[in-house]
C-alpha cells in the first residue's frame, strides 16, 4: 500500500512530457505534444500528451492515462513499479504504509528466495544423482551454470531448516511459496527432490522456481504458486537469461517447457522463453510484440499442443499487424524442441524456425478445421467463427488482409465480406475534434468535470441534483466529490484516483474528448449539463409514473366502479 497524498504528489511534480518524451519522439503543438501513438500502428501522429493536464491520450487507439499509466502499458510495469521508477527520477523515497504488501516485505522475499537459489545451486554440487540426471538430458555445465540451475534435496526442511531459521523467517518462506504449512500448523518445504529452474524477473531477481522430478514421479513439474512477487501471467521464463545475451535480436521463440528453454538456449537458439505451465496471457503476448519483430510460438504437435497454439493466436491477435510478425511452428507429433533440436540439430531447428506458418495462414487453417467449407452452411459459420476474432485485430490494415483471406475461402468479394462483417475500418484520427461516439449526456458531464475539475469543484448544489439516479450518476457525485475537496486537482489526477474502482477505471478514454472550445464557458455549460440532467431524471420519473398509472388503468377503474 502506498499512501494515496504520496502518489497525488507524485503525478504533481511528475513532468509527463518527459516520461513520454523519453519513449517517444514528440513535437510542440501549441499547449500540447504530438508524436507517433506506440500503442497502435500509424502514420501520422495522433497521439497526444498535454503537460498542463498530465495526461497523454491517443485519437486513434483511445489509449490515454496518466504518467504511471503510461508506464504501466508502454514499459509493462506493474503499480508499485511504474511508482517506484517515477519516484526514483524525482529522486524521492516511496513511502510505506503497513500491510501486506510493503515494500519492505517485498525485498524480504526477495532475499529469501535468493537465498533458497543459492541454497538449491549448493545442493546440486553435493547430489551426483541430480548431476547425472541433467547430463542425461544433455545439458552441460555451462548452460545449468546460466540458468542457475538447482537441487532440492529430498528433504523436508532443506529451507525451512535451513542456519538462520526463525518463525518470521519460516513465515516469509511460506508466503515466497517456498515452503507449505500443514493444518497442524508445521511448516515444511514445498520442492524436495527435484531439479530446480529459478524464474528471474527482467532485471536478475529470483521471483520463483520451478522444479522437475528425477524419476517418474507425480506431479512431474511443481512450480511456486502466485505470492506478491510472482504472477504467472506476467512473467515468462527466461527473459532475464534472453537479455544478457549480447547484440540485437528482432525474433523471439516461445515455447511450453523449461527444459525446452535451456536445451535450445544451450543449442545457440535463442533468445527463447517459455509460459510457467500456463496458457500464453495476453500480458505475455504484449511483452514479446513490444520488444521483437518476429514471435515463433513453437508447441509440440499433439492435441494438447494445437489447443494451446490456437488459444495463443486468439490471444495475440490484438498485437498481429504493422511491424510484428507472428509465426506459429508445431512441431511432429512425439517431439517437443528439446527432443527435436537434440535428435535433428540447431540448424534443421532453425530452418523450421523460419518457415514457421504465419498467423494468417494458421488463422485460416484453424477455422477451417471446424466446419465443412463444402456447403454455404460451413462457409457461413466459418465467418461467424472469425468474426469475433477479426474484431480483436487492432492494425486495421491486417485486419483487411485477414478478412480478405476469408473471403477466398468463402467465395466473396473481400469488399462485400468485409460490408458483411460489419467491421468498419478505425474512423481516420482526427485530432481536436470531439468524438462523435455515443456521446449521452451523462457522458458529457463526466468529461466535462474531468477535464475542468477546478471548475466542477465550485459549482453550488443543483437543486434536485442527488435524485439523480441515471446511469453513471454516482461516478459523477464522486468526481465532483474530489474535485471539491481538492479544487487544485488536475485530471491526470482525477483518474488516478478511480484507477481501481469498478465504475471510473475506463475514465482515462474521456480524457479524448475535447470536451469545450471555449474553457471559459466551462462553468456554464457544467451547470447547464447538471441542470439537464435533473430534467431527464424527472422526465424518466415522469414517464414511469405515467406507465404505472396506466396499465393499472383498469383495475382502478373496477375497483371505483
Ligand atoms: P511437458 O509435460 O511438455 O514437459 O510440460 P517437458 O517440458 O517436455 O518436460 P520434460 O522434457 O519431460 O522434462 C511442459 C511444461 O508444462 C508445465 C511445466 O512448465 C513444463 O515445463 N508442467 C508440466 C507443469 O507445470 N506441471 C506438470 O506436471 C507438467
Ligand atoms: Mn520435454
Amino acid at each position: 500500500m502506498i499512501p494515496q497524498p504520496f502518489i497525488d504528489e507524485l503525478i504533481d511534480r511528475t513532468d509527463i512530457v518527459e516520461v513520454v518524451g523519453a519513449r517517444v519522439a514528440l513535437k510542440k503543438a501549441g499547449a500540447r505534444y504530438k508524436g507517433l501513438c506506440p500503442f497502435h500502428d500509424e502514420k501520422t501522429p495522433s497521439f497526444t500528451v498535454s503537460p498542463d493536464k498530465g495526461f497523454y491520450h491517443c485519437f486513434g487507439c483511445q489509449a490515454g492515462g496518466n504518467a504511471i499509466g503510461f508506464l504501466m502499458e508502454h514499459d509493462n510495469m506493474s503499480f508499485p513499479e511504474a511508482v517506484d521508477d517515477l519516484a526514483a527520477m524525482l529522486g524521492i523515497e516511496v513511502p510505506t504504509q503497513r500491510g501486506d504488501t510493503d515494500r519492505g516485505e517485498t525485498q524480504r522475499l526477495h532475499d529469501v528466495l535468493g537465498e533458497a537459489d543459492r541454497i538449491y545451486r549448493r545442493a546440486l554440487r553435493n547430489h551426483p544423482a541430480a548431476i547425472d540426471y541433467l547430463k542425461a538430458r544433455g545439458l552441460d555445465g555451462e548452460t545449468a551454470k546460466r540458468f542457475a540451475i538447482g537441487y532440492a534435496p529430498d528433504a523436508w526442511d532443506t529451507l525451512v531448516g535451513a542456519p538462520g531459521r526463525s518463525e518470521s523467517r519460516t513465515r516469509l518462506l511460506v508466503k515466497a511459496g517456498l515452503a507449505i504449512e500443514n493444518d497442524a500448523g508445521r511448516c515444511y518445504d514445498r520442492f524436495r527432490g527435484r531439479v530446480m529452474f529459478p524464474i528471474r524477473d527482467r532485471l536478475g531477481k529470483v521471483i520463483g522456481f520451478g522444479g522437475r522430478v528425477l524419476d517418474a514421479g507425480e506431479p512431474k513439474y511443481m512450480n511456486s504458486p502466485e505470492t506478491p512477487v510472482f504472477h504467472k501471467g506476467r512473467t515468462l521464463y527466461g527473459v532475464y537469461e534472453a537479455r544478457q545475451r549480447p547484440g540485437r535480436h528482432d525474433e523471439i521463440v516461445i515455447v511450453e517447457g523449461y527444459l525446452d528453454v535451456v536445451s535450445l538456449a544451450q543449442h545457440g537458439i535463442e533468445p527463447v522463453v517459455a509460459t510457467l505451465g500456463t496458457a500464453t496471457s495476453s500480458e505475455h503476448a504484449r511483452q514479446l510484440t513490444q520488444r521483437y519483430k518476429r514471435v515463433v510460438f513453437c508447441f509440440d504437435g499433439d492435441r494438447a499442443g494445437r489447443a494451446a497454439a490456437w488459444q495463443a493466436l486468439e490471444t495475440a491477435l490484438p498485437y498481429a499487424g504493422g511491424e510484428v510478425e507472428l509465426v506459429f511452428l508445431l512441431l511432429p507429433e512425439g517431439e517437443d524442441p528439446d527432443s527435436l533440436v537434440r535428435s535433428q540439430g540447431a540448424d534443421v531447428f532453425r530452418d523450421l524456425l523460419s518457415n514457421a506458418t504465419p498467423l494468417s495462414d494458421f488463422f485460416i487453417a484453424g477455422l477451417r478445421e471446424q466446419v465443412d467449407v463444402g456447403s454455404a452452411d460451413g462457409r457461413s459459420k466459418i465467418v461467424a467463427l472469425a468474426r469475433p476474432l477479426l474484431e480483436r485485430v487492432k492494425a486495421r490494415v491486417y485486419r483487411e488482409l485477414l478478412t480478405a483471406e476469408l473471403a477466398r475461402v468463402v467465395g466473396l468479394p473481400a469488399e462485400r465480406l468485409g460490408g458483411l462483417l460489419d467491421n468498419p475500418p478505425q474512423r481516420p484520427s482526427r485530432p481536436q475534434q470531439p468524438l462523435h461516439r455515443k456521446s449521452t449526456l451523462m457522458r458529457k458531464t463526466i468529461t466535462l468535470a474531468l477535464h475542468y475539475p477546478s471548475v466542477a469543484g465550485s459549482v453550488d448544489g443543483i437543486d434536485g441534483f442527488d435524485d439523480v439516479h441515471l446511469p453513471g450518476a454516482s461516478l459523477l457525485r464522486r468526481i465532483l466529490e474530489v474535485a471539491r475537496e481538492q479544487p487544485e486537482v488536475t485530471p491526470g489526477h482525477l483518474i488516478e484516483r478511480f484507477r481501481e474502482d469498478e465504475e471510473g477505471r475506463h475514465l482515462n478514454r474521456l480524457l479524448a474528448e475535447t470536451p469545450l472550445d471555449d474553457e471559459n464557458a466551462a462553468p456554464d455549460v457544467l451547470r447547464d449539463s447538471l441542470l439537464r440532467l435533473v430534467r431527464e431524471q424527472r422526465r424518466k420519473d415522469a414517464v414511469k409514473a405515467l406507465r404505472k398509472r396506466t396499465l393499472s388503468g383498469p383495475v382502478d377503474e373496477i375497483s371505483e366502479g
